[in-house]
């Protein structure tokens, strides 16, 4: 059974993640606008991962006989101004949901939670890979710099994600 401190912020992440999925499909709509459409599908990709997280903690908190709170979600920024603004806004995201999702953990270690601990861990290496990959296609666009052609290989690339 969850402690209720437990269930509100298992409650809390669902919705950030929710809310990753919302920005991920925004930042998608961004690229498409501005025709990087391999870009766009790299993004709409993430935001259905987003969804998937989401739903990790839904299913869990269900199973763990917790109550479903299906909260507002925020309306997530929908205008950049360049590729390198987006996924620096990417990381800078990665960065936070790592944090809180450290901050459950020290929650569950701290109720004696194992069974959420077990579960969390998922999202600690999940994490690592979230943040390592915003940060590789952000260098690769800061080298890139201005130059069209690069761009639009990077395009072309990301557009290879399945
Ligand atoms: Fe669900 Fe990108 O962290």
């Amino acid at each position: 059974m969850l402690k209720e401190k437990m269930l509100k912020s298992l409650n809390q992440q669902m919705n950030a993640e929710f809310y990753s999925s919302y920005l991920y499909l925004a930042m998608s709509s961004y690229f498409e606008s501005e025709n990087f459409s391999g870009i766009a599908k790299w993004m709409k990709i993430q935001s259905q991962e987003e969804y998937g997280h989401a739903m990790k903690f839904y299913n869990y908190i269900l199973q763990a006989g917790g109550k479903i709170n299906l909260s507002q979600i925020e309306t997530p920024k929908s205008d950049w101004n360049s590729a390198e603004e987006v996924f620096k806004d990417t990381l800078k995201h990665e960065q936070k949901i790592t944090k809180s999702i450290y901050d459950l953990v020290e929650l569950s270690i701290e109720e004696k939670d194992h069974a959420t601990n077990i579960f969390l861990q998922w999202f600690v290496t999940e994490q690592v890979e979230e943040e390592a990959n915003a940060s590789k296609i952000l260098e690769r666009i800061k080298l890139i710099g201005t130059n069209k052609n690069g761009l639009f290989y990077l395009d072309h690339e990301l557009g290879k994600r399945a």
